[in-house]
């Protein structure tokens, strides 16, 4: 009797540790993505043809997101140049300084725009990218300015964590190759993401109290979304830019916040959005991967005040991210996923995209291309891509974003 029970003592205790083990496996992306979605749940609650945009980002600042701070006054200096010759003469590297606020409490940082040549002849498409450095490990070649004022002196991605970094991430988790940008004609402009509001807990909400005039942001992620249509601002009466093709890029957080620029901004005329997960593309009510109540309790600052416990609580979201994807309608979105990275839930991602292209449809184009997970159309309205690996920006998404931009807007050339 002794025995038995010891036996199924082991048995637990083994269970547990292969259980354990199994959802560390996930974290760390060793685990793959379904790639079955018929037998997956719908999203819901359903979209239809009468679908409301008002309401839908009334309900998505209300339970999720907070207010979109659209009041708040944007202003920017005139740029700087960086460097007349840059990347041997192919282009300019400049600087403006944007403000965002009024008075004591604005937020005031610096956005560095890569210009390529035939944009002196020809307005160009124009990516905006938050990142998650700073832009001196984007251009690490160029004497940038840090958040603060502070000239760069090279990459911060140095030493073990570099190296950690980047291997773990990814070799363009912070460093942006221009050249390849400007190969397609596409000036890129970038920005650390938490220089408008930091990305810490409580210092996120106690810079977003400061701000004026009302409505304050009270998500990180809505601030930062507020952040590309700022820059957008600021860069659409640039001769040299395309004012309507202007994108956001962002990876996961930033993925977050670009998806939103896009549903709130009209400035912001496509979303790149890669490996944006919870709170992103991916379902509020799926079990597979962080979970948005994981994230809101991680990264409270993310979600307006209170979310995490009230998920915790019960609360049911009344809109899944489906409508998120749907505000952005007829806009093109670009939805990055590595079949490893289930952290960021790749398989809900897709199953929310094909509920979204009903509200495509509606708008006269077509939005998710009939297929599979692994159907990549670049130029498609809701371009879906899967690769292998995990959490990461590699080469080939840097090939993926620029086919999407390429597609869909017409470079210079
Ligand atoms: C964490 C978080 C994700 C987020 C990611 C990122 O992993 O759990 O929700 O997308 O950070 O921003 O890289």
């Amino acid at each position: 009797m002794l025995g038995q029970m010891l036996k199924w003592l082991v048995r637990i205790a083994l269970a547990g540790a292969v259980a354990a083990g199994m959802s560390a496996c996930t974290m760390l992306g060793l685990n793959y993505s379904s790639l079955s979605v018929d037998n997956k749940p719908v999203a819901s609650p359903p979209l239809t043809s009468g679908f409301d945009p008002a309401t839908t980002r009334m309900v998505l600042e209300q339970e999720l997101y907070g207010p979109w701070p659209g009041n708040l006054p944007v202003s920017f200096s005139a740029p700087r140049v960086i460097d007349a010759q840059y990347l041997g003469g192919r282009g300019t590297l400049e600087e403006i300084t944007l403000t965002i606020g009024e008075g004591d409490s604005a937020r005031r940082f610096p956005i560095a725009i890569a210009y390529p040549n035939i944009a002196k002849t020809k307005p160009v498409p124009l990516i905006i990218s938050q990142t998650f450095s700073d832009n001196c490990s984007v251009f690490p070649n160029d004497p940038v300015t840090e958040l603060g004022g502070d000239v760069c002196n090279g990459t911060n991605m140095t030493g073990a964590v570099g190296f950690l970094a980047t291997s773990i991430f990814g070799t363009y988790i912070a460093y942006a190759p221009i050249e390849r940008y400007f190969d397609a004609g596409l000036a890129y402009a970038s920005f650390p993401g938490w220089s408008f509001v930091p990305d810490g807990n409580p210092s996120a909400q106690s810079v977003m109290a400061t701000l004026t005039p009302d409505p304050k942001p009270t998500s990180a992620l809505m601030a930062w979304a507020y952040g590309f249509d700022a820059a957008a601002k600021a860069l659409e009466t640039d001769p040299r830019i395309q004012p309507d093709a202007i994108a956001a890029l962002g990876h996961s957080r930033y993925g977050k916040s670009a998806l939103m620029a896009a549903a709130w901004s009209d400035r912001i005329a496509a979303a790149i959005a890669h490996q944006s997960g919870f709170a992103g593309a991916a379902s509020s009510r799926s079990t597979t991967g962080e979970t948005l109540g994981r994230m809101a309790r991680s990264y409270p600052h993310w979600v307006r005040p209170g979310l995490g416990q009230e998920l915790k609580d019960g609360l049911e979201l009344s809109l899944d991210q489906h409508f998120l994807l749907a505000l952005i309608a007829p806009k093109p979105i670009f939805l990055g996923n590595g079949r490893r990275d289930v952290w960021s839930d790749p398989n809900s991602t897709y199953r929310l995209a094909q509920a979204a292209d009903l509200v495509y449809e509606a708008e006269g184009v077509e939005g998710l291309p009939d297929g599979t997970m692994r159907t990549f159309e670049p130029g498609a309205e809701i371009s879906y891509w899967l690769r292998v690996g995990g959490h990461s920006v590699v080469s080939e998404d840097i090939d993926a974003f620029i086919a999407f931009m390429t597609a869909h807007f017409s470079p210079a050339g």
